[in-house]
């Protein structure tokens, strides 16, 4: 198969990659992040979590967050909603659309989101009804599509069992999460086929973290097989609470690198993302985790 010629890249940055940083990030510093990926042509950004503050300290400024921002038009500020109250809130911050979250393996779901997968997913109906009342566009998470830190292995089935339930109850899209990033292409190509059966590969979308290397490789495989919207994390931040040991998602630089290389069109402005990147990595104090980021910053430092 060919290999798209248009590529989204939804900036998970800002959440995913701020959610696991032990220092509490300063709201300001979050807003500026979130209005400079939109600058650089980031078309959607996960700004945020309306999630527990007791499990997630990190998110507790969502609706200063998001009431915060500068809006550029044509950008769609997102936020995961693990259930009604989170909605509500979402909502009244000005969210654009909103992600519910679920896991493909019991454990995960248990330390996650407190809950089964079967109760997660009936906590998710009222989530989507409502959504669907006020015309929020919902996008759905699977995590721990290929393996999970309490489990091991996870079967392709079992993430696409998830994956079309969430796509039958009316999420637009559904992103899977390879949360602790040991997938390879082949077993990411086995997943993707699992999924394309019940939900059309425009509707799929691939969330992978990095932790063995292999989110570039597997985001090549995903391409191959038509895939075309990709999760990716400015600097390569983050990570999950509990998911011990996750690294970052892949890092939005070297996807727009890939991209450019390849010939697709992703809309982004590459120069001014490594410039994100090497900003927010220092206001971190942490190492750039993007390789592509931190070869064009060598070459043109300013
Ligand atoms: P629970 O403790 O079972 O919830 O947590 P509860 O309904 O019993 O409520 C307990 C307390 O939390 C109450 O407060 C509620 O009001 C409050 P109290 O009366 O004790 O003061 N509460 C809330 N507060 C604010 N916003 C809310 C909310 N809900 C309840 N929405 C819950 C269940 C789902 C809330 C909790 O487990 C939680 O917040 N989990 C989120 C964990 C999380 O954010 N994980 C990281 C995101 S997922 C991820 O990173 C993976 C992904 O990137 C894909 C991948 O990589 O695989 C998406
Ligand atoms: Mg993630």
């Amino acid at each position: 198969m060919s290999l798209p010629s248009q590529v989204k890249i939804v900036e998970v940055g800002p959440r995913d990659g701020l959610q696991n940083e032990k220092q509490i990030v300063p709201t300001p510093v979050k807003i500026e992040l979130i209005e400079r990926l939109a600058e650089a042509g980031l078309r959607s950004v996960e700004a945020t979590s309306f999630v527990s503050p007791h499990w997630v300290p990190q998110m507790a400024d969502n609706s200063a967050v998001l009431q915060g921002i500068r809006r550029h038009a044509g950008t769609a500020y997102s936020a995961l909603t693990p259930n009604l109250q989170g909605f509500d809130m979402a909502v009244q911050a000005g969210a654009d659309e909103v992600a519910i979250f679920a896991a493909a393996s019991e454990s995960f779901s248990r330390k996650n989101i407190n809950c089964s997968i079967a109760e997660s997913l009936k906590r998710f109906e009222p989530v989507v009804s409502a959504a669907s009342a006020l015309e929020i566009p919902v996008r759905g998470y699977v995590s721990c599509v290929v393996g999970c830190p309490y489990e091991g292995a996870v079967a392709p089935h079992q993430a696409a069992d998830v994956a079309r339930t969430l796509f039958a109850m009316g999420c637009y899209e559904v992103s899977l999460g390879d949360t602790i990033g040991v997938g390879t292409p082949a077993s990411i190509v086995r997943l993707i086929e699992a999924c394309a059966r019940d939900i059309p590969l425009g509707r799929l979308a691939g969330h992978y973290h990095d932790t063995y290397g292999m989110a570039i490789a597997n985001i090549y495989a995903s391409l191959q097989t038509g895939m075309a919207t990709f999760d990716a994390s400015v600097a390569g931040l983050g990570g999950c609470p509990y998911a011990c040991g996750a690294s970052g998602n892949v890092a939005s630089e070297d996807v727009a690198y890939l991209l450019a290389g390849l010939g697709i069109e992703s809309g982004i402005d590459l120069a001014k993302l490594t410039a994100i990147g090497d900003w927010i990595s220092n206001a971190l104090n942490r190492p750039n985790g993007a390789k592509a980021g931190r070869a064009l910053r060598a070459q043109s430092p300013e």
